[in-house]
């Protein structure tokens, strides 16, 4: 976090400019993109929003992509732009990596699909069992499966049925995760005791209700509600550094009081590690934070942009699946092509040098953006771990999700990401996203996401 370093004076935002500034470069983003327009107006007839995920949306339409290589991306229009969307984080190793592209014609050509064992799932098990330190894996096809088995394992587990998770947290979409995603402000209720607020419709209350939010950051509030709820809570599942709000790491202590709490109250301790897993270090935040979860989900970069994903657990939760207490299945889980590209990623393409190639890349970009803001006096400030990073549009630390709901300029991060967007750098869509960069990211691609904040600073402040 790097808001101390931050000295100028802080600059006055001029509303009508930001709504101007908006205008104008969406009308930019419309004029350069009219072969997305057409995929668009196309796609929307078949596909709801004209996309297969509703987080692939955006104004005034999506930019469609055609290719990518390396740290660039193609859109439909021809235009090129230097990726740090980096497909929500997965692509860390670099578009169509040469060594993970290698390792996956070759087992095409060996048989992709059996629903038998294959020796890829046992090798990437025994990576993950070394990267994070938890003895026993199984396979899911995406995050949304590994957090909805690790639920279903820590009720089995523990014969109880409440979850609790981080207020403002993503952990997929299934029903007991669905709550209290982004809850707006008028529905948040007491802070020591938060509402169950469903994330949109078709989720039955009965269920919404089983799940119970906690604010980050604060032990003694989680203290205070597994107190109140002894003896029914099943899990808590949590990334240990939030994600989904930009980027909120843990403050010195409050992982380890977690852990102690939840060991104390027979809570099984979940590290949502989807994100942070094979990006912000080698053991993902398990092994950058020390703290020892009884179960890790991932998915995302482990499998080096195939459908992968995968659950960590003690002897103890496994023991539940080796004993048919627990159901987990799936057709294509350990799927062969996926477990050859995540064996390649895993073991020869996100080696810790790459990992310490990420690590100084992204603290060289967050120290040029941290002297923009500085210099321009922008009310924001930079944070940032591993291959993961963002300007956050707050003039204070955010702490948790209260903070930010009520301290991020908004108008001013979709300001941002248009200016990025129309000078050719690919961002993440949603003002409460981050930025991924890749192992082929180079300091010219590093510094166009700089010179891009810089125009936008410059416009902003007339400076
Ligand atoms: C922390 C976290 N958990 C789970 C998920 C769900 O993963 P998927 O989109 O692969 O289902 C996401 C997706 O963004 C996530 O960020």
């Amino acid at each position: 976090m790097t808001l101390e370093s931050t000295a100028g004076a802080t600059a006055t935002i001029d509303r009508e400019l930001v709504k101007q500034l908006t205008e104008r470069e969406l009308a930019r983003l419309a004029e350069r993109t009219p072969e997305s327009r057409r995929r668009y107006e196309r796609g929307v007839k078949v596909m709801p929003g004209g996309v297969p995920s509703s987080f692939q949306e955006n104004d005034p339409w999506p930019v469609y992509l055609e290719r990518g290589s390396g740290s660039r991306v193609w859109d439909v229009d021809g235009h090129d732009y230097v990726d740090f969307h980096n497909g929500f984080g997965v692509m860390c190793i670099g578009h169509a990596n040469p060594t993970v592209g290698e390792a996956v014609k070759a087992r095409h050509d060996l048989g992709t699909h059996f629903a038998a064992p294959t020796d890829g799932s046992i090798v990437v098990a025994e990576e993950l069992v070394n990267r994070f330190g938890l003895p026993q894996w199984r396979f899911t096809n995406s995050g949304t499966e590994s957090t909805m088995d690790a639920v279903h394992l820590a009720r089995g587990v523990t014969g109880r049925d409440v979850i609790l998770k981080i207020e403002g947290s993503y952990h997929g979409h299934h029903d007991a995760v669905m709550v209290s995603v982004y809850p707006p402000l008028e529905a948040l209720g007491d802070r020591d005791d938060p509402r169950s607020v469903p994330y949109g419709d078709g989720y039955p209350l009965a269920l919404t209700e089983l799940t119970r939010a906690v604010p980050f950051n604060d032990a003694e509030a989680l203290a205070g509600v597994l107190a109140k709820l002894d003896g029914q809570v099943a899990g808590l599942i949590m990334e240990p550094a939030m994600m989904n709000i930009n980027i909120i790491p843990p403050v010195a202590g409050y992982l380890e009081r977690v852990r102690e709490l939840c060991t104390a109250h027979g809570v099984k301790l979940i590290f949502d590690e989807v994100k942070t897993g094979a990006t912000i270090a080698r053991g993902g935040a398990t092994r950058r934070f020390g703290v020892q979860p009884d179960m890790i989900t991932l998915a995302k970069a482990i499998c080096g942009g195939y459908p992968g994903g995968a659950i960590g657990m003690t002897a103890e939760v496994a023991a539940a699946i080796g004993d048919g207490r627990v159901h987990q299945y799936g057709t294509f889980n350990g799927n062969p092509l996926v477990m050859a590209a995540a064996e390649a990623t895993l073991t020869e393409v996100l080696t810790e040098e790459a990992y310490a190639k990420l690590e100084s890349a992204n603290q060289w970009l967050l120290g040029r953006c941290a002297e923009i803001i500085d210099r321009y006096g922008l009310p924001c400030y930079t944070e940032g771990l591993g291959a993961k990073g963002c300007v956050i549009f707050s003039a204070e630390p955010l702490r948790e999700y209260r903070d930010y709901l009520t301290k991020v300029d908004g108008e001013l991060a979709t300001l941002a990401w248009l200016f990025h967007m129309n000078r050719g750098v690919f961002m993440t869509p949603g003002v409460e996203e981050e930025w991924t960069i890749s192992i082929a990211h180079s300091e010219e691609d590093l510094e166009q996401f700089a010179g891009a904040l810089e125009a936008f600073a410059k416009d902003l402040t007339g400076g």
